[in-house]
């Protein structure tokens, strides 16, 4: 099997309730549902949240360590977490794929959220899709079906 870790930041686990008119209605567990159905065979889609900064890091360092492609919605974090920027250029510079998603388009909204610290070492960027920027994200690393 492959695996493909799904890596969501703060807030993301309240996706359902949290602005409905900006994230949509549904929730991490329909995403993951979403994923593994489009997800190609022999490839496992590894989708997790946290609010933590330091667990969200130490997850890419198991991607490194594993070569994991990953799909990352770093949050707010996006914006300021240079911590997160390092441990997200270990796994491009390690040569595996890592995609910056957000479900909104952050540069339609506020000043604060037209900067990510991320992308500048992500191997590629897809904003403002909903739950399709992520699907689009996993077609992009070639694990889709
Ligand atoms: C987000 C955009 C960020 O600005 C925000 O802090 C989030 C979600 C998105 O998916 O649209 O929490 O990453």
């Amino acid at each position: 099997m492959t695996r493909v870790l799904v890596l969501n930041g703060p807030n993301l686990g309240r996706l359902g309730s949290r602005e409905p008119d900006v994230y949509g209605n549904q929730d991490l567990s329909a995403l993951r549902v979403l994923l593994t159905d489009l997800a190609a065979d022999g490839v496992e889609i590894d989708l997790r949240q946290t609010d933590d900064e330091g667990e969200l890091i130490h997850w890419l360092h198991e991607a490194v360590d594993a070569q994991n492609d990953v799909i990352l919605n770093p949050a707010a974090f996006t914006h300021y977490s240079y911590g997160l920027r390092d441990a997200a250029a270990l796994v491009t510079k390690a040569g595996q794929k890592l995609v910056e998603v957000h479900i909104s388009n952050p540069h339609a909204r506020e000043e604060f959220r037209h900067r990510s610290v991320v992308s500048g070492i992500a191997t590629g960027v897809i904003a403002g899709f909903g739950f399709d920027s992520y699907t689009l994200a996993l077609r992009a690393i070639g694990a889709a079906a």
